[in-house]
């Protein structure tokens, strides 16, 4: 028998499911779970005629780019669209500065490789997406964790933070933030504290990760484009990277999306990119270019702004109806998440095995807080489950905790930092 476990490098050890994937591969293997779990989009929401008629065309013109190898940063057109689609955020750029990544994902994992060493700090809030925890903590970062209240990032907290490591001889290479509808909270950073974060940045010395793959979903009546204006545009000095995907607007099978960086950066992007893929999909970057050529992303994204204000007020309509005076979230204003916290005697991640059994799942919110607090909390995806699946979920969800309230509890252990 091979021990492979001895062949691993001490990263390749290290490395974790993410909590999220598990749940959604519970989720596939049983289609009567209601699933609550994976921020997936809407499939009934996918504009399927459009991506039908687009592909048929791309591939009646046997254009060889459309199938062969193209350059790593990107589709020349694609990446011209991109610095138009960004100007309309208010970020002025060129294609010096922007790559196209096989999903914004990929864009995390490139940075992480850029910017981090072993060992090195990065900052990020807490909480924070799992996935991005997941890229910095595979180049064996150190993460430190902000706490964030209504308007966002905790600006005192940070400066404390960042005064600690300072004492400590520690610099953290940045601080990553999801300032549009977060994942997992759902909440929109107020516009004074992203200036009060790029004031923090310039001060500090310090390089910001912006990212934004849910910024165009904002409901109508609830919020405004321009308060979900991306710290990038105010960015004179070049200190932010940004990133934002077309996962949630038009599809995630596609795997596109883009970072703007400062120029030299982006080159290295660029060059760290070749060693993971060469080039994202040319067939999927044409499908995305055609798609917002001929209007389907502009005619889109406000039907789904109308869908996802939907889901979500189905889904807050049921927790009030089940656990109004029991459970606390704020109403999100845009994107796919609800952040519910339970009382703090109950641990979300017992309560999902209650869930689990009468066929709902959830991510416990713990997997998203680097310091290992957070257990009595819950994000919910509002996004892709139907209407009604979600009201027979939030059932579900409210009968597990009915049972788990009854329950003597054990007292929860919260590691702090
Ligand atoms: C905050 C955030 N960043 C990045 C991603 C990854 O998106 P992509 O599909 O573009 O890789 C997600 C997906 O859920 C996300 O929520």
């Amino acid at each position: 028998m091979i021990n492979y476990e001895s062949y691993l490098s001490v990263s390749g050890t290290r490395m974790q499911q993410s909590p999220i994937r598990q749940m959604g591969t519970v989720a596939a293997q049983n289609p009567d779970i209601i699933s609550f779990a994976p921020g997936y989009p809407a499939p009934e929401a996918f504009a399927w005629d459009d991506y039908r008629e687009i592909a048929t065309s791309l591939l009646a013109g046997r254009q060889g780019g459309v199938l062969q190898y193209g350059p790593t940063r990107g589709h020349k057109p694609l990446l011209e669209f991109l610095v138009s689609l960004v100007g309309t955020r208010g970020i002025r750029t060129s294609t010096d500065d922007i790559i196209v990544t096989t999903g914004s994902q990929q864009g995390l994992d490139v940075i992480a490789r850029l910017l981090l060493d072993p060992g090195d700090v990065a900052l990020v809030e807490l909480p924070s997406y799992a996935g991005a925890i997941t890229a910095f903590r595979n180049v064996r970062a150190d993460l430190v964790g902000v706490r964030q209240d209504r308007a966002g990032v905790d600006l005192d907290h940070l400066d404390s933070l960042t005064d600690r490591l300072a004492r400590e001889g520690r610099r953290p290479k940045f601080l990553y933030v999801v300032p549009n509808f977060q994942n997992p909270t759902g909440q929109l950073m107020s516009l004074a504290r992203r200036a009060a974060l790029l004031e923090w940045a310039e001060r500090r010395d310090m390089l910001l990760v912006e990212d934004d793959p849910y910024g165009a979903l904002y409901f109508e009546g609830a919020a405004t484009p321009a308060e979900t204006r991306p710290i990038k545009a105010d960015d004179a000095s070049g200190r932010v990277l940004y990133l934002s995907s077309f996962s949630k607007t038009l599809a995630p099978a596609f795997r596109v999306a883009w970072v703007v960086a400062p120029t030299a950066l982006a080159s290295r992007i660029e060059t760290a990119k070749q060693a993971l893929d060469l080039c994202t999909g040319s067939f999927d970057q044409h499908m995305v270019y055609e798609a917002c050529r001929r209007g389907v992303l502009d005619r889109h994204v406000p039907v789904l702004r109308a869908h996802y204000q939907h889901k979500c007020g189905v889904m807050e309509r049921a927790l009030r109806d089940r656990l109004q005076g029991q459970a606390h979230w704020m109403p999100p204003r845009g994107g796919f998440f609800l952040w519910v916290e339970l009382p703090e005697h109950i641990d979300a991640g017992r309560m999902l095995e209650r869930c689990l059994r009468r066929g709902v799942i959830y991510v416990a919110g713990r997997a998203f807080f680097v310091d290992g607090s957070g257990a009595h909390t819950v994000r919910l995806a509002f996004s892709a489950a139907s209407a009604d699946r979600i009201v027979e979920g939030i059932n579900r969800m409210g009968e597990a905790f009915s049972e788990e309230s009854a329950q003597p509890q054990a007292p929860v252990a919260v590691h702090q930092e």
